[in-house]
């Protein structure tokens, strides 16, 4: 036995060392941690068990039989986060350049299977030079087979991805499809072909940070959720990020201990500026609501007209879409349509009630938004908020102007609860613009037509810049004094907790893509 122990720790010791140690240390000189290093941070201390160490690839093309190192360029198993089970797959940059082989797309898929089976989390620590360029199509067959699995574990296990180095061409697709993905600032990056294709092709130079680096995703293209400084930055965001999720979509999130002494929140009866068109920061009415020091807000940095995020309200995880008065006075546009639709479907999938604060002009005018399709777009924030089946509670705190009434998570589409702030304005439109099309005949007849358009802005706005016409319909179910909102939200949140409503029988909607 003493023989095949040795053999048995020879095999595991050269695996530890992955690529070798001239390459971890090439790692580290580019400031990246080893795959090993990066699960060492993620996970509870010594819960980690590896699935596949000795697992090595099968190609013989270009003298590849002469080089095989074991586990083949990622490292997976499960492991535990704050005592909760996940599944783990880190991709190892020092065995060929963590390139992914038939193998290593095999361990990939085979902790995805256990994480399917099993109802818990999937993360991925990516750092890879793409396909195993020596195995030709059986590489793009690995990949096809995780983007399956990607698809079939979504919305049934929470997935995250951390881009942590390369991640080029088709590779994109997977993290893609998962359900967040943070990157870290200038060691990972994103893109489906790289700058020299880029050149060739549409002439533009530009370097890989700038074509696809995190800033370049977390603010041009949102396809990143998050931008880190650095990986332990990133791998802190992950751990977070999973304190608000539950394990998978037939549990709730885990709630913390609450302490119910502070509800009432006289702030907020003063947090609104005097003059109604002057901007103000949602994130500060959010931070009076929410369990302090709560927030972790998703998209910072993209399409900041709508603020997406999780929360906790009495220690119970809750997803947050509110509009942002800050940044172009709130106003829904494409990319805030998309990530808000995005975010909502996430929440639903996993159980997570919505709190919406409302604060919306309307959808933003022009050629660029129609031309680029602010209908079919705008329609998936519609059909998102309409399909949820959470509990779902808005609070309108100033205005809730034209179809964005409706797409605000209005009680006409599903919310269980709608509340107003005195300040609510519920509108067709703004009182000035409303006048001007209403009244255009008594506005150009008058003796003096700019006192005439006033006054009936004035006779506009009386009427329906208020919450009261929606409160006596019963579209709002209470007009509320802003000071006791919080109180209002836990009441009415645990009056929802055990919602249960089934959607119509189907295959699958059609959402409007
Ligand atoms: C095999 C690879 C590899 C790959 C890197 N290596 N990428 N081996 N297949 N795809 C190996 C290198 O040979 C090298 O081996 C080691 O990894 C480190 O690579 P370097 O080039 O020295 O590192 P660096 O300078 O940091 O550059 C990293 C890189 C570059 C930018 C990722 O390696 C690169 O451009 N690789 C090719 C990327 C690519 O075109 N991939 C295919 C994309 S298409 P040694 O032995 O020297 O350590 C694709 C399709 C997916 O992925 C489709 C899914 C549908």
């Amino acid at each position: 036995m003493d023989k095949k122990l040795e053999t048995l720790k020879l095999k595991k010791d050269q695996a530890l060392l992955g690529g070798g140690q001239a390459r971890i240390d090439s790692q580290h000189k580019k400031g990246k941690l080893t795959a090993r290093e990066r699960l060492h941070f993620l996970l509870d201390e010594g819960s980690f068990e590896e699935i596949g160490m000795l697992v090595s690839h099968r190609s013989t093309d270009f003298g590849m039989e002469k080089e095989n190192y074991p586990g083949d360029g990622v490292v997976t198993g499960y492991g535990f986060i704050n005592g909760r089970l996940v599944y783990v797959f880190s991709q190892d940059f020092t065995v060929f350049g963590g390139s992914l082989s038939e193998t290593h797309a095999e361990k990939i898929c085979k902790i995805m299977d256990l994480a399917m089976k099993n109802g818990a989390p999937v993360i991925g620590l990516n750092d890879s030079g793409g396909a195993r360029i020596q195995e030709g199509v059986v590489s793009l067959g690995g990949y096809a087979d995780i983007f399956y699995r990607n698809t079939m574990a979504s919305g049934v296990v929470p997935q995250i991805s951390a881009i942590m180095g390369p991640c080029a061409g088709g590779a994109v697709y997977s993290p893609a499809i998962t359900d967040f993905i943070l990157m870290v600032e200038h060691t990972s990056y994103m893109f489906v072909t790289g700058p020299n294709v880029v050149k060739t092709v549409t002439h533009e130079v530009v370097t890989s940070e700038e074509l696809g680096g995190a800033n370049t995703h977390a603010t041009k293209s949102g396809v990143t959720h998050f931008a880190c400084t650095n990986e332990i930055e990133a791998i802190q965001h992950v751990k977070k990020l999973l304190s608000y999720m539950p394990q998978n979509c037939e549990e709730t999130a885990p709630a913390l201990p609450y302490d119910a002494s502070d509800e009432q929140r006289p702030a907020l009866n003063t947090i609104l500026p005097q003059n109604i068109s002057q901007p103000y920061d949602m994130r500060d009415i959010l931070q009076e609501v929410i369990d302090e020091g709560t927030f972790l807000e998703v998209h910072r940095d993209f399409a900041e007209n709508i603020v997406v995020g999780f929360a906790r309200l009495a220690g119970r995880s809750i997803g947050i879409v509110a509009n942002q008065p800050a940044f172009l006075a709130g106003v829904l546009d494409i990319n805030s349509s998309t990530k808000g639709a995005r975010f909502i479907r996430f929440c639903d999938s996993f159980n997570i009630p919505l709190l919406v604060f409302e604060d919306v002009p309307g959808f933003l005018p022009g050629t660029d938004q129609e031309w680029k399709g602010i209908i079919t777009n705008g329609a998936k924030l519609l059909y998102a908020f309409c399909e949820a089946t959470v509990p779902r509670i808005t609070v309108i705190t100033r205005k809730a102007y034209g179809g964005a009434y409706d797409v605000m998570n209005s009680k006409h589409i599903g919310a269980d609860m709608n509340y107003a702030w005195p300040s609510a304005e519920i509108a067709v439109m703004g009182a000035k613009g409303a006048a001007e099309i209403i009244f255009k005949r008594e506005i150009i007849t008058a003796p003096d037509p700019e006192a005439k358009w006033k006054e009936m802005e004035q006779l506009y706005s009386d009427t329906f810049a208020n919450p009261y016409r929606a409160a006596e319909r019963g579209f709002i179910d209470e007009v509320i004094e802003p000071a006791e909102t919080r109180k209002k939200l836990i009441k009415a949140f645990k009056m929802l907790e055990n919602k249960v409503v089934n959607l119509p029988r189907k295959k699958h909607g059609n959402m409007p893509l």
